[in-house]
């Protein structure tokens, strides 16, 4: 039996697609090993939404090549692959296969092409009709936390974003086979489940069928009410497009105790003009409306977010807006990255005329003030209990388990395993940089 290694760089869209991957491959008679140096097949499911991400592939495909004497089948997936196509094959030496994000169903047969002696095998064709969307139970990342993809692609075109270009345009899944994966991990023993997609809230199917008995403002609020119904213990959904992000969604979450209290919804600007200049299609105070409308909630919700610094053309002054606009928001975390040129991108096309220092500069100083503003704002959680799910047992210390909050933090608490897979009231005693800790109430 050939064994096939599986290694995924990026976003919640990639490690779904390799668990789709892994369950196919098994079903057609590959192994799936967790050992690289035994592998005959090394697969690399890539990123390439920053050039940094896009630099990991150039140096594993070298570390595979280099580290075995006699290499394995390479194969290369996810954005870079579909971005760059056959051209890897010139760019990378050592590189026996390159499967498009719409081909991961085809994975086994373009193996199979390469061990019956056919070179350099490419497949970056569309997604067939019938393609299965479901995981093994043991191809998950864990056996409680399940990905589930409701849309793919996205439609937005931000400036600097390559996404469109490598995921393709915005397509929803029939909300019946999302209810009916959702019936199906449930069943399985799974207690959380994530709706992935780039937008979530733009979710748009063809029909409404699945969702017929439910209503709200839009096909997504429709869709997280027909979720809630499955009767699943916790449901959580990222990433949350601005513009798209209607009120409706917050009332389904008030509604529904299995809606999960976190929303992720990127700002990436504090600064009208860069926001423009980004095609976001949202301004700095839409944002304020709709946050503040999220705080005003009965459930305390959870607001986490994506901020670029060093945007073309952004000024000192547009940086101080995006600094007061952390300030403002009080999120409990945020993910903050230097602007990176990736080409084929309108924005790269415009004058990268931030410096690399003045980048990095700008990324410190604005993760002083979202640290500031996070421990002050994650305060509110000291003394409180919060359901945990335990997921395993703390990488730091063994008599600790860890697991996430229906609001999403990090939490670690005094416990012994047999708690794992389990949902723990926690009470909160410490707040520390990424995690909070507590003790079993
Ligand atoms: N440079 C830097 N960050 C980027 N992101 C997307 N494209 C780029 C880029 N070219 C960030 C955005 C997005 C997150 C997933 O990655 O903040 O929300
Ligand atoms: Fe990229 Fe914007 Fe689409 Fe998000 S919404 S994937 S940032 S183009």
């Amino acid at each position: 039996m050939k064994k096939v290694y599986l290694e995924t760089f990026g976003c919640q869209m990639n490690v779904s697609d390799s668990e789709r991957v892994a369950t196919s491959l098994a079903a057609n008679g590959f192994e799936i090993t967790p050992n690289e140096d035994s592998a005959d097949v090394v697969l690399i499911n890539t990123c390439s939404v920053r050039e940094k991400a896009e630099h990991k592939l150039y140096t594993r495909v070298g570390q595979v090549r280099n580290s075995r004497r006699v290499k394995p089948v390479i194969g290369v997936m996810g954005c870079v692959a579909q971005l760059e196509g056959e051209t890897l094959f010139d760019k990378i030496s050592g590189i026996d296969l390159v499967i498009g994000t719409k081909a991961v169903g085809r994975v086994a047969d373009a193996i199979g092409k390469v061990f019956d002696g056919d070179r350099e095998v490419s497949d970056l064709g569309e997604r067939e009709r019938d393609y299965d969307w479901s995981v093994a139970d043991a191809q998950r990342h864990s056996p409680y936390v399940a990905f589930v993809p409701i849309i793919e692609g996205c439609n937005k075109f931000c400036t600097y974003c390559i996404v469109p270009f490598s995921r393709g345009r915005e397509v929803s899944l029939p909300a019946s086979t999302i209810i009916r994966n959702v019936l199906e991990l449930r069943r399985q023993g799974v207690k959380e489940i994530h709706l992935i997609g780039q937008n979530v809230n733009s979710y748009r199917p063809q029909s409404d069928s699945g969702m017929e008995l439910f209503r709200g403002s839009t096909p997504f609020s429709r869709l997280l009410r027909a979720v809630a119904a499955t009767g699943i213990e916790r449901i959580k959904f990222n990433t949350s497009f601005p513009r798209d992000f209607h009120p409706d969604i917050i009332d389904a979450i008030n509604e529904h105790e299995n809606l999960c209290n976190w929303v992720h919804l990127p700002v990436q600007s504090g600064s009208d003009r860069v926001l423009r200049r980004m095609k976001r299609g949202h301004t700095i105070d839409s944002y304020f409306k709709k946050i503040d409308r999220l705080k005003d909630s009965a459930r305390d919700v959870a607001l986490t977010t994506d901020i670029i610094v060093g945007f073309p053309g952004e000024t000192l002054a547009d940086f101080e807006e995006t600094k007061r606009a952390v300030e403002y928001c009080g999120f409990d975390s945020a993910y903050i990255f230097k602007y990176s040129p990736r080409p084929g991108t309108p924005a790269y096309e415009m004058q990268d005329d931030v410096s690399l220092g003045e980048k990095k500069l700008r990324f410190l100083e604005l993760e002083q003030v979202q640290k500031r503003t996070q421990r002050q704002r994650l305060q509110r959680y000291i003394g409180k209990n919060v359901q945990v799910l335990a997921e395993k047992t703390s990488t730091r210390n063994a008599g600790d388990i860890t697991g996430h909050s229906t609001c999403h933090k990090l939490v670690n608490f005094r416990g012994s395993n047999d708690l794992i897979g389990n949902l723990i009231d926690v009470r909160i005693r410490e707040i520390k940089a990424n995690s909070l800790f507590g003790e079993v109430c």
